[in-house]
């Protein structure tokens, strides 16, 4: 079944074309990854599945309906943690939830079972600055995991983040992703990021951002970043990029 659906999406901003022509669906379940040169829109793209920004023409769809605001069943992880500087581990993640009016004996139950998926039940006390980059993002995760959504939005989650944190965050995600059924859409500038963790990969070409290549990644995981198949993909990809390999 289609969750996600972008329909001949065009985008300007004024006489700025963002993107052109745009389609492309996911499947419930599925996670896919979307790479793209820097300004290609796909932080709009993923912005108008959020239900953050609308299309100039063409259509965004959740379920079969077109989207027109956000909603708690698809929750967006930006790039920077955002997370409040004044509020601790636990009261940021419990934030959605507060705003929803969920009583406090069932938020911290809910608080505590998602901090325990992320290995963070023993700072729940912390603030923010008191946690290393990697663990801010894993609270970030925490903070959208906790309102249980059916879709998962992240932009470039761990672009922030030092190489060796990176590959361990990538294992973290794909066992949170294989134990839940949810749908996960995956911003990233890194395309071996891409290919260790989507079942698809959407490339963009510069802006205008088009559709110039799709992969079908059916390799087993955990996934050798050195296979034969890993590095044909790798350069498929960055031919369509006009990467010189
Ligand atoms: N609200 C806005 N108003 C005007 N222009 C915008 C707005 N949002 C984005 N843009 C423009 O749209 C283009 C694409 O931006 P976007 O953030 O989607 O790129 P991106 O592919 O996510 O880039 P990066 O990889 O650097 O994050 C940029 O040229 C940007 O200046
Ligand atoms: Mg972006």
């Amino acid at each position: 079944m289609k969750t996600l659906q972008l329909k001949n999406v065009n985008k300007a901003y004024g006489k700025l074309t963002v993107l052109e022509n745009l389609s492309l669906e996911v499947e419930k379940g599925e996670f896919v990854a979307i790479v793209g040169p820097s300004g290609c829109g796909k932080s709009t793209a993923l912005r108008m599945l959020a239900g953050l920004e609308q299309p100039t023409t063409g259509e965004v769809s959740a379920d079969g309906t077109v989207i027109k605001g956000p909603n708690s069943n698809r929750v967006m992880i930006f790039q920077e943690h955002a997370l409040y500087p004044w509020r601790t581990i636990e009261d940021n993640v419990g934030l959605g939830l507060e705003l929803a009016n969920v009583s406090k004996k069932e938020r911290r139950g809910r608080i505590h079972k998602v901090l325990e998926k992320v290995g963070l039940e023993n700072f729940k006390t912390y603030y923010p600055h008191q946690l290393s980059g990697g663990m801010k993002q894993r609270a970030s995760i925490a903070r959208a995991l906790v309102l249980d959504p059916e879709v998962l939005l992240l932009d470039e989650p761990y672009g922030a983040l030092d190489a060796i944190t990176r590959l361990t965050m990538q294992n973290e995600l794909i066992r949170l992703w294989e134990g839940s059924n949810q749908t996960m859409v995956l911003i990233t500038h890194d395309i071996d990021e891409a290919l260790y963790l989507a079942d698809r990969v959407f490339v963009l070409s510069s802006r205008p951002g088009k559709l110039v290549k799709e992969v079908r990644n059916d390799m087993l995981r955990p996934r050798d970043r050195n296979s034969t198949q890993f590095v044909k993909f790798r350069q498929e990809i960055m031919e369509s990029l006009d990467i010189k390999t």
